[in-house]
């Protein structure tokens, strides 16, 4: 495949040698086929095949994505898809956990060197026990999901997604996987002109690839990375501290953290809500209301509901819950978020979705001169609707403000 952008190095990312990294190559290409060679099929074998075996048979066209899955799925080309997709992302997650497993004793003193070295706090619970949503299965087939852990210490996990996040975006998500931490970033510079949030918190940071960018973007905040699983805090603060960026990290449940009322002036997430729960969500959303200042914004970025896309769309991005081990996928993209929001306390005139271009589409539209780490760097302008999602432009954002006055 051509590559897009080359996975930028750092110090705790593991090294791959020259098999691993041709057979991590060989699944990125792979997955690059499903999605541009198989995936493009799939819409006139719905409407040439499918569509009208089902009109032959009810006398009237599907009109939802459950009755277009169920006459896609005994089709032969859509089998072909969905089976090649599965194997692809497992084949991804074999061929990074071979350099993770050897590298494992020089990664987690690696991490403990590279904490060492920093000012910014590492908050660690050694009772800390992650949500079961989060270990009942391996999302996104990864082993081990988020949350397990081998050693003192561990972090394999953590590097397991570092490098495996980047196969699966096959490179759009930029050298540091941070295209969405950037495109948020981008969105907060030109809606919210004028904003200094003086402390941000990103709710389910992973490995704090989109966080790292509010402290690019925010200099003098306090900026925070929270998430359940202990080894992607370590590696996260590890990171970010072999990065140069000065970011604390803590294992907490976004449920339910240990920061003060109206601590933080802007909170982010980056598609954490879709991994986790129908009783989780609401109790994420009535946190960050409590966790806001008066007038502070939250921002989760994710892919759109449902009811933004056509009955056909639904059904191909449907296809993770299905066969991606992603439960809550399809789920989440059905309740109105709006509505939770104000539930929650939000002003119902202060919530609303919109669409955060792509950083890294823009930057490369724009013409500059390669990729850049700035967040600030020129970009084109483009108008986006509601509605888009990545890799079609943008990332949907469900944007929130607290009330001035209490
Ligand atoms: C898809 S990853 C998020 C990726 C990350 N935000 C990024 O931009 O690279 C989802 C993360 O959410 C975490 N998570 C799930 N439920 C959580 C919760 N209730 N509180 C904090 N983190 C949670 C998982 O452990 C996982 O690391």
């Amino acid at each position: 495949m051509l590559n897009t952008f080359q996975q930028a190095s750092h110090p705790m990312l593991p090294v791959s040698n020259h098999d691993e990294a041709a057979r991590q190559e060989f699944a990125k290409s792979l997955k690059q086929f499903v999605q541009q060679g198989l995936l493009p099929g799939l819409a006139p074998v719905f409407t040439q095949r499918a569509a009208r075996a089902f009109e032959a048979e009810h006398g009237r066209a599907p009109t939802d994505r459950r009755e277009i899955r169920q006459v896609m799925e005994p089709d032969p080309y859509f089998q072909h898809y969905a089976a090649l997709n599965r194997i692809a992302q497992e084949l991804m997650w074999n061929a990074v956990i071979d350099p993770v497993e050897r590298q494992l004793p020089a990664l987690i003193e690696g991490a403990r060197h590279w904490s060492a070295t920093t000012r910014a706090e590492l908050r660690m619970d050694p009772d800390f026990v992650p949500p079961r949503y989060v270990t009942a299965l391996d999302i996104h087939c990864m082993p081990g999901g988020y949350a397990s852990e081998v050693a003192p210490g561990d972090v394999s996990v953590a590097a397991l997604y570092d490098r495996g996040a980047y196969l699966y975006g096959m490179g759009f998500a930029g050298p540091l996987n941070d295209d969405m931490g950037r495109s948020v970033c981008n969105y907060v510079q030109r809606q919210l002109p004028g904003f200094k949030p003086r402390r941000i918190l990103d709710m389910g940071c992973t490995v704090g690839h989109s966080t790292l960018p509010y402290k690019t973007l925010f200099p003098d905040a306090e900026v925070w990375g929270i998430d359940v699983g202990g080894p992607c805090i370590r590696y996260a603060h590890a990171r970010a501290a072999a990065l140069g960026v000065e970011v604390n990290f803590a294992q907490m449940n976004a449920e339910q953290t240990d920061f003060a009322d109206g601590h933080f002036d802007l909170i982010v997430s980056h598609i954490l809500l879709h991994e986790t729960s129908g009783k989780a969500m609401p109790r994420i959303v009535r946190e960050c209301h409590r966790l806001l200042s008066p007038g502070g914004y939250a921002i989760h970025a994710d892919l759109p509901p449902f009811d933004l896309m056509s009955p056909f769309t639904q059904f191909i991005l449907d296809n993770e819950t299905w066969y991606n081990n992603e439960p809550f996928w399809g789920a989440m993209r059905e309740i109105d978020q709006v509505q939770l929001a104000i539930d929650a306390g939000f002003p119902a005139d202060s919530v609303a979705f919109a669409t955060a271009p792509m950083a890294i589409l823009e930057s490369t539209a724009a013409g500059a001169a390669g990729y850049t780490q700035d967040a600030t760097s020129s970009v084109a302008e483009r108008e986006f609707t509601a509605g888009e999602f990545a890799p079609g432009g943008g990332w949907e954002v469900l944007v929130a403000r607290k009330a001035v006055q209490a």
